[in-house]
């Protein structure tokens, strides 16, 4: 077929990223650039426009202006999605041979950029709600009982990163946990990939934006909770914890050095959003519509959980005995595209377009879904992952990654290294990292995952060879 016919036909109804909704939520100032001569927009980094790591031009003059209308001090747009600039802040908070406190449900970008820096990751475990199979952002309790364990994992730890919200849309009050990694001398990154619109300041019931809570770094990709194209993201910085000049050398070592005027102007246009009257007008109405769509699917007896992102339907699939992966194949044949399939839910994605008919179409396909796979049973509950509440890799991941490795079947592993990381996509979220020792347990567990994600999750693992 090509990519081009691919790209420009008709998908029927996207409820996936990126969020302006196959184009139509991008904003009026980039859709008029995109009437021009098509290409003409396509330039280099010439003096007058300069690129994220220029001091002077049109580019280093938006990020400034960006950096003052959302409260944070600077900002650098990214063109290498918030994987890129994930991977940099880390490279800019921690040298060779430090550690980094992160939660289980990282991205694995930042794992990468463990091993990229020779970092170790200290991670710590989350809650988990075995109806579902997911994670939930830490509470305080929880919270002070990593840090009591801190000590246990004997490195130097130099600074931490918290993920908010999840993929799925819940998140907690994270200013008094960066207060307290504060407190321990720690400056902070947040993983805010799914919680730009967070920022906008749009709405009383959205959860606060890492940039109030204090957060030294903040990573907003802005295809997934913005109006940008896919690749575009921000990084933004306050504070006095982490050197700037630190950050702007780590986006050197991973920028590309011929950023994408189309991709800058898009980081440009789904910030403004944030900040205009009609851009905050449209987000409102799009919250209110999520919410509204949200109770009356509910009164029709869909399975919806809450969570804290109107724009993220989490679709209890496993309440009435079906997975995640198989909904999703199913709607998709139907022509309804879900983002995030798991076990036990599938996650929609409501983008910033309005959503007219919806209703009616998911009350239809979740009818259709229920005669063709419901069991009027829901799915048995999904075992916690084993893993202690705090652990390190019993061996560096870079070194692990790279070492001399063969291929086992996972139940063999029992007692060995792991020089692979064990990863489905989406959400991307590792279930085991290059470096970790497998116990039984363990063992037990990701054999249960390669079940549940048959095509995701071989049936063997990499480990170190003797
Ligand atoms: C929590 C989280 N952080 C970071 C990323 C990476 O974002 P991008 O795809 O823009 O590089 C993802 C991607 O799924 C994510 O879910």
């Amino acid at each position: 077929m090509g990519l081009i016919p691919l790209l420009t036909s008709e998908r029927g109804r996207s409820l996936h990223l990126p969020a302006h909704g196959r184009g139509a939520a991008l904003p009026s100032d980039l859709r008029a650039m995109l009437r021009h001569r098509a290409g003409i927009w396509d330039l280099p980094e010439l003096p007058e426009l300069g690129g994220p790591l220029m001091q002077r031009g049109e580019v280093a003059e938006s990020q400034r202006q960006a950096a003052v209308a959302i409260g944070a001090e600077r900002g650098w747009y990214g063109v290498n999605g918030a994987t890129g600039l994930l991977q940099a802040a880390l490279l800019a908070m921690a040298r060779p041979g430090q550690a980094v406190l992160m939660p289980r449900n990282v991205h694995r970008s930042l794992i990468q950029a463990c091993v990229l820096g020779e970092l170790t990751p200290v991670l710590f475990d989350l809650p988990f709600m075995v109806d579902r199979g997911h994670v939930y952002p830490p509470n305080r309790t929880w919270f002070h009982e990593v840090l009591n364990e801190l000590p246990k994992a004997d490195v130097e730890i130099a600074a931490a990163v918290l993920v908010h919200p999840t993929y799925q849309g819940y998140a907690t009050d994270i200013k008094p946990m960066v207060d307290e990694l504060h407190g321990l001398g720690l400056p902070v990154l947040v993983d805010e990939a799914h919680g730009a619109h967070f920022a906008s300041r749009v709405d009383e019931e959205l959860p606060d934006s890492a940039i109030t809570a204090g957060a030294d770094l903040i990573v907003h990709s802005l295809h997934k909770s913005a109006a940008g194209l896919a690749q575009t993201a921000v990084l933004w910085w306050q504070g006095n914890r982490v050197d700037p000049i630190a950050v702007e050398r780590s986006l050197g070592w991973l920028q590309t050095t011929s950023p994408s005027a189309l991709l800058l102007a898009s980081c440009e246009a789904a910030l403004s959003e944030w900040h205009n009257p009609a851009g905050l007008r449209k987000l409102r109405a799009r919250l209110d519509e999520a919410r509204e769509l949200t109770s009356r699917l509910r009164d029709l007896g869909l399975p919806l959980l809450e969570n804290q992102d109107p724009l993220r339907l989490i679709l209890h699939t496993a309440a009435e005995g079906i997975s995640g992966i198989d909904a999703d194949a199913w709607l998709m044949s139907r022509r309804l595209v879900a983002e995030l399939p798991e076990p036990g839910c599938l996650t929609f994605c409501l983008g910033l377009a309005p959503q007219r008919g919806l209703v009616r179409l998911m009350h239809r396909c979740w009818g259709g879904l229920l005669a063709a796979y419901g069991k009027g049973l829901s799915l048995p509950a999904f075992a916690k992952p084993p893993l202690p509440r705090i652990a390190v890799p019993a061996m560096p991941c870079g070194l692990a990654w790279r070492a001399q490795s063969h291929k086992v079947p996972i139940a063999e592993a029992v007692g060995s290294v792991s020089t692979e990381l064990i990863c489905p996509y989406p959400p991307g979220i590792p279930l085991l990292v290059p470096g970790e020792k497998l116990d039984q347990r363990r063992v037990d567990w990701l054999l249960e995952q390669h079940h549940f994600w048959p095509d995701q999750i071989a049936g063997t693992v990499k480990v170190l060879a003797f």
